[in-house]
């Protein structure tokens, strides 16, 4: 796959699809900013090459209807700021006022696009809206790994219609970190994965099964495999037709050697109310949970044997937090996790997963860990061994 680095796109009009599908708050405001700040790389390098950089986004799913709420100008606004330069905020993404305003764009200038999501033939991959796209620039830079797994026109029709067609210097890490550096791990390779439900998982734990050395598993979905071994569970979240999916990867991790672990001791409660959060009466169960009482979080004990086998490991993947994070009462596993593995300086740690990016920041260690991925289901897909669209159609 070719990158920035390969072509010369000096003084050109590139096309550079970005990530900037950002956590909003309850007042609109931009959440968190990891994907702005890491897109940035590949927009520096652009503007030290003097190129004319366009860059479009999505922004949540409008469905093909303009919204205020889904607008990206709250985002041309903090962009601007980590750039240091004006971001020139267009109000629509294709026709003829937005190809003069790019027209006039200096060399080294960089202008934000409207949500393209704001126009449905952006997910239905349409060939006309595509070309409409691609008329504004000369070359083309995918640098949203976050969207990498959708076949859509700015990741996938756009491609048809511009030379080169060459991927940014996030989606470069993203494959190093996610792909070279689990295919050929340095030993001991542990992966860690959390969640509410195995059935969102099960891809991935099989994929991984295939290179780990330990295979760490927490949150809810660690009850169903533990109901699949007989314990009791309580009231806690399974998934009982996915026991026989459970046992299958139980059975895999035998045959390959792998240690698979799962928690030992659970927080429980026999009451969560989501909207005080608030939970009713917490304690701690062993391996098996009483009637009644509901895991929310990995026990004290798992925490100790999930952080004893973290210290020991060369490369670390985690995705999905250990327990409900977004109540503090049961976040404490999921930051304890995220902490032994920021302590191993000796290992090359990758995280993923928005629960879990979120964990590694608040605990204050983000600067720690070797790489945090901005990918959602994009990461998933690729480390299950599926082929992402928006990589596939770049020049080889
Ligand atoms: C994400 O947040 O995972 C990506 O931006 C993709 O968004 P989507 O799931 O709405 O396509």
């Amino acid at each position: 796959m070719k990158t920035i680095k390969d072509v010369n796109l000096t003084e050109k009009r590139v096309f550079v699809r970005v990530d900037f599908n950002v956590p909003l708050d309850e007042h609109g405001q931009i959440s968190d900013t990891t994907r702005i700040t890491a897109a940035l790389p590949t927009i520096n390098y652009l503007i030290q090459r003097k190129a004319k950089i366009i860059l479009a986004s999505h922004l949540g799913r409008p469905d093909g209807v303009k919204q205020i709420k889904y607008s990206l100008a709250p985002v041309a606004k903090t962009l601007s700021e980590l750039l240091k330069q004006p971001v020139l905020f267009l109000p629509d993404c294709i026709g003829e006022k937005t190809v003069n305003a790019i027209h006039r764009l200096e060399n080294g200038e960089v202008a934000l696009l409207e949500n393209i999501r704001f126009y449905k033939e952006e997910t239905n991959n349409d060939e006309n809206f595509s070309k409409e796209l691609a008329k504004l620039a000369d070359a083309y830079v995918n640098d949203a790994f976050g969207t990498a797994h959708r076949a859509h026109a700015s990741t996938v029709g756009i491609t048809k219609f511009l030379s080169p067609c060459v991927a940014g210097l996030l989606v470069e890490r993203e494959l190093e970190f996610l792909g070279q550096k689990t295919a050929d791990p340095k030993r001991p390779f542990t992966v860690i994965l959390g969640g509410a439900k195995v059935s969102d998982k099960i891809s991935v734990i099989d994929a991984l099964l295939d290179k780990a050395d330990n295979m760490i598993i927490g949150g809810a979905m660690a009850y169903t495999f533990l109901l699949a071994q007989d314990h009791g569970i309580g009231n806690s979240l399974a998934e009982p037709d996915k026991i026989h999916t459970a046992l299958t990867a139980i059975q895999k991790a035998k045959e390959k050697n792998v240690q698979f672990i799962l928690p030992i001791d659970s927080i429980v409660t026999n009451h969560i109310d989501f909207d005080s959060r608030t939970m009713g009466i917490m304690q701690v169960a062993d391996l098996d949970i009483p009637e009644g009482m509901k895991g929310i979080d990995i026990g004290p004990k798992s925490i100790e044997l999930f952080s004893q086998t973290i210290q020991n490991s060369k490369t670390i993947l985690m995705n999905g937090p250990m327990g409900i994070f977004e109540i503090e009462e049961s976040a404490k596993g999921t930051f304890a996790i995220a902490e032994a593995i920021a302590k191993n300086q000796n290992a090359i740690s990758i995280i993923g997963g928005g629960d879990s990016i979120k964990a590694i920041n608040k605990s204050g260690h983000s600067q720690d860990v070797t790489f945090m991925s901005t990918g959602g289901g994009a990461s998933l897909e690729f480390l299950e061994g599926r082929p992402l669209p928006g990589i596939n159609v770049l020049d080889k």
